[in-house]
């Protein structure tokens, strides 16, 4: 699953393909869908666009689930759940000349996806809630609580990704695009599956089309709808 420094093993390192394209569509369409949320978040004005990316970030997590059971090898949730003593080893090696080279997720950052992806869910659920006016004060509460979470830890992500990269000698954004990292030939994944990442991108292209142009039975504006129910009744 991973491999140690070319110097400590000897092996010819080139690049190969690491990220499959579903999971480099999804993440940008998460990273794109949570800022959008958040720069919407404030104004009453963009209630119903924050709204529409706050579902499009649970439904990305929705797939990333299935993906982490059902995705190429170095997406699937077992290639990266390390123990607490794995992951403070990586650190430890952090601080010595030769630090550990993961070619899926390091240790430390599978802390950060595991989080981030646990805060989204949170983070939508509490929204929606917010929305639907169910809870009170305290879910409202919640949602601006888990959102400021996800912000710092998404901030500590962003760190970590460019500490690793100057550590390793690695662009690891440029990864996420590409999806090749360094490596030994025989650990790259043989299928990128372009077709599922094409249906991610336009089942979440269309959602936001059909969203605002108001195609789907239910709009993100059910609070709007609800009140308008309620003048119609008074
Ligand atoms: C411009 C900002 C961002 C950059 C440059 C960036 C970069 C990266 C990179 C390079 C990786 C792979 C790390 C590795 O090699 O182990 C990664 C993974 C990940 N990032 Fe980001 N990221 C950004 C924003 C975000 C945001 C806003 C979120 C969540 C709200 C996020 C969530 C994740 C997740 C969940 C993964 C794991 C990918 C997977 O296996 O599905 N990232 N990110
Ligand atoms: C998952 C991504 C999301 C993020 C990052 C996010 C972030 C935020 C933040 C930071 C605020 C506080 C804004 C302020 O300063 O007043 C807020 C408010 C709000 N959010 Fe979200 N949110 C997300 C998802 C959702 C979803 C899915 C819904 C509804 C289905 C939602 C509904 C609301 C509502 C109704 C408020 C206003 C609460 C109030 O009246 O103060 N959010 N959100």
């Amino acid at each position: 699953m991973n491999h140690d420094t070319p110097a400590s093993q000897g092996l010819s390192l080139r690049s190969v393909k690491v990220w499959d394209i579903p999971t480099r569509v999804f993440h940008w369409l998460l990273a794109f869908s949570f800022s959008a949320a958040y720069l919407t978040s404030e104004s009453e004005r963009y209630r119903d666009w924050h709204v529409m990316f706050g579902y499009t970030v649970a439904a990305l997590i929705v797939f990333r689930l299935i993906w982490g059971i059902a995705g190429t090898r170095y997406a699937r949730f077992s290639s990266f759940i390390f123990s607490p003593s794995r992951v403070l080893e990586y650190l430890r090696s952090l601080l010595s000349s030769s630090p550990k080279h993961y070619l899926g997720h390091n240790p430390a950052g599978a802390v950060a996806i595991f989080l981030l992806l646990g805060l989204s869910m949170l983070t939508a659920c509490s929204g929606f809630a917010t929305y639907q006016e169910i809870g009170g004060e305290w879910v409202e509460e919640l949602h601006e609580g888990c959102a400021a979470t996800m912000l710092a830890v998404v901030a500590g992500h962003i760190v970590g990704v460019v500490m690793s990269s100057l550590l390793h000698r690695e662009n690891l954004v440029r990864s996420m695009f590409s999806g090749n990292k360094s490596g030994p030939a025989d650990q790259a994944i043989r299928k990128t599956r372009p077709l599922v990442g094409i249906i991610l991108l336009v089942a979440v292209l269309g959602f936001w089309s059909a969203d605002r142009f108001g195609w789907l039975p239910v709009s993100s504006d059910v609070a709007v709808t609800q009140q308008h129910n309620r003048h119609d009744h008074d």
